[in-house]
């Protein structure tokens, strides 16, 4: 297909990435054989840092971020999808290396993209994008382990795009849900989503002995890493488990074998970026059936051009929910 397209793209300049609105050529994009014009993209802690050249994420730049887009296929030359099929692509390398989201067209390879699920909306699912799709890999693998309903479970970075969705899902299920914040601003936002109790950092921290401390929660949602998944692994309860998919407070952290040996719990690793398409297809149909949840006061939607604003609040730590980019 000939024609331009806009695109938000992120730049190198001599003081560090800029962002500009650009018209690009359709032809020009990737190699693959799935072209499709995007709805809806959103925005995750990786673009904000794609956007702004950190190291590690993208190589190569002038580049066009955006890990989600949900949209309409124009054309496939693999014949998985028919023009005018809606489609779901996260993560993989859209975004990253590959031109993303925050376009007005992707083409990808076809195995990166599943159907958009029967009741699921476009605009729904990228509410969710990433971070419920995130949000939901962790909550199925600790389903898996120990159960969800009637357990105490703990959230961390609970106003973030993973840790609201994780707050609101599990309370849906029927956990009572511990919301760890460090914006006591927001504790209306995190009541509204299902939170029975909310937690400062800095009380949590204090209040857990480590490397082992009285088990309280049954299951944690983590997506800080450091220090408060060293206190959080303190504070399980025997059998029980704690998903681990992020790193905004640190990569590294310190624990010993006590809490594995002594209670056997388990650190569940969680992965969305490469998962396979069969585990997405589970997590998008619950999103679409019975983890059918209220998505409104979760997101604020915001178009190309006032994205920027939104990349420096995410970065800064200081987010709150989702943001839905309407493209
Ligand atoms: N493994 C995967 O596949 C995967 C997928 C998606 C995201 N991630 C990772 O998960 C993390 C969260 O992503 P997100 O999109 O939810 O980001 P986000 O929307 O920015 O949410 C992160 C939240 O963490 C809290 N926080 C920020 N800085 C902190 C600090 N220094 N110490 C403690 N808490 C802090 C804040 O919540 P409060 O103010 O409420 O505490 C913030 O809103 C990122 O590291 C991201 O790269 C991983």
């Amino acid at each position: 297909m000939q024609g331009t397209y806009k695109a938000l793209e992120s730049y190198k300049t001599e003081t560090g990435n800029s962002l500009r609105l650009v018209k690009k050529e359709i032809s020009d994009l990737p190699e693959g054989d799935l072209l499709v014009k995007v709805q809806y993209s959103s925005l995750n802690y990786k673009d904000a840092m794609s956007a702004k050249g950190f190291p590690g994420v993208t190589k190569n730049y002038p580049h066009t971020p955006g890990v989600d887009a949900v949209g309409t296929v124009i054309g496939d030359k693999s014949n998985t999808f028919t023009e005018g099929d809606e489609v779901i692509v996260t993560g993989f390398d859209l975004g990253v290396n590959t031109a993303g989201g925050f376009g007005e067209y992707i083409r990808v390879p076809s195995d990166w993209a599943i159907r958009l699920p029967t009741g699921l909306s476009a605009k729904d699912s990228m509410i969710l994008g990433t971070a419920g799709l995130t949000a939901g890999l962790s909550i199925r693998a600790l389903d898996s382990f120990r159960g969800i309903t009637n357990t105490k479970s703990i959230v961390s970075g609970s106003t973030g795009g993973v840790g609201s969705v994780a707050v609101k899902l599990l309370s849906h299920l029927g956990s009572q849900v511990t919301a760890i914040s460090g914006k006591n601003s927001q504790h209306k936002l995190l009541q509204s989503l299902g939170a029975k109790e909310i937690l400062s950092r800095e009380n949590f921290q204090e209040n857990v002995r480590k490397p082992l401390g009285k088990g309280v929660w049954d299951i944690g949602v983590d997506v800080v890493g450091g220090e408060i998944l060293s206190t959080m692994l303190a504070a399980i309860n025997p059998a029980g488990a704690v998903a681990c998919s992020g790193l905004v407070g640190g990569a590294q952290f310190e624990s010993s074998v006590f809490p594995f040996i002594l209670r056997g719990i388990a650190l569940l690793g969680i992965e969305s970026v490469a998962t396979s398409l069969e585990q997405r297809e589970i997590i998008w149909q619950h999103f679409a059936s019975d983890w059918s949840i209220s998505l409104n006061d979760l997101a604020k939607e915001v178009d190309l051009e006032n994205l920027e604003t939104e990349i420096d609040l995410i970065i800064g730590g200081n987010q709150v929910g989702r943001v839905l980019v309407k493209i």
